[in-house]
């Protein structure tokens, strides 16, 4: 069974003290709404916040038991070295990080990121023991053409090559962000967001196998909203979601969670 993965993404916001309030916000949502709380401790539904560098221990200390799993934004891929204004895998694995994402739209179109640096990317957060949450997804032009598929190909290609099957079967996570809806309030309709999931998956089980294909968690971002989680949740092929946005204030967030589990 695939644990589904609610994972909030916030981007270059909120710093260690807005973090701080973050967390004591959330940890009184999550107990006052005992159901949610029960639902994560029970192994129904995966948290995960991916705040900046600086706000992850802060974030860690207000969340303190509670079963919130904290990842980073993006890494180097060298462990460590003379790379001015990086962070290494083993940095982010030392602070408490589970997730690091791979990919997001973000670094590959503001930063200019190449597929090569993001498979050796991949390859150190792998090697850390914590899970890339690799992104991938066509922009407006690229759907307008017809290429989707292709492009979500090309992208899957450049790292697939690099991740054991084992390691796609238990740790792998892809999340599916069509550029378009990043960021605009434009969300995917659900079919079109099943049947990306559904393809990427079936790459993953194309170079993997069909155990990792079953067992990859294929999760969709893109203006994932309390409004519009359920009908994507229910998806047979979206795992969870990547959320940004929606996931700098715990009611918001927490409301996606609750309508996926819904
Ligand atoms: P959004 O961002 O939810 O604000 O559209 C998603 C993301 O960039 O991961």
């Amino acid at each position: 069974m695939r644990k589904f993965l609610c994972a909030g993404n916030w981007k270059m916001y909120l710093g260690p003290l807005a973090a701080k309030h973050f967390g004591d916000e959330l940890r009184t949502a999550l107990l006052e709404k005992g159901e949610m709380e029960r639902a994560v401790r029970e192994g129904a539904m995966e948290l995960a916040l991916m705040p900046p560098f600086v706000s992850i221990t802060s974030l860690r200390q207000a969340l303190g038991d509670l079963p919130v799993a904290l990842g980073a934004q993006n890494c180097h891929g060298e462990v460590q070295g003379a790379f001015t204004g990086e962070i290494s895998a083993p940095m982010l694995s030392e602070v408490g990080c589970d997730y690091v994402i791979i990919g997001h739209s973000e670094r590959r179109h503001v930063f200019g990121e190449q597929d090569d640096v993001m498979a050796k990317k991949i390859r150190a957060v792998l090697t850390e023991g914590m899970t890339p949450v690799f992104c991938v997804g066509e922009l407006l032009l690229e759907r307008d053409k017809g290429e989707t598929l292709s492009v979500l190909e090309r992208q899957m290609r450049a790292v697939l090559p690099h991740v054991t099957a084992q390691e796609m079967s238990t740790r792998l996570v892809v999340a599916y962000e069509p550029v378009w809806a990043i960021g605009t309030g434009k969300v995917a309709s659900e079919n079109d967001a099943q049947e990306a999931c559904r393809y990427l998956r079936g790459l993953v089980a194309a170079a993997g196998g069909v155990e990792a294909g079953d067992q990859v968690r294929v999760l969709y971002g893109g203006s994932v909203k309390p409004e519009n989680a359920s009908g994507l949740a229910r998806q047979a092929d979206i795992d969870g979601f990547l959320v940004g946005g929606a996931s700098l204030k715990p009611e918001s967030f927490l409301g996606i969670a609750r309508a996926a589990l819904a």
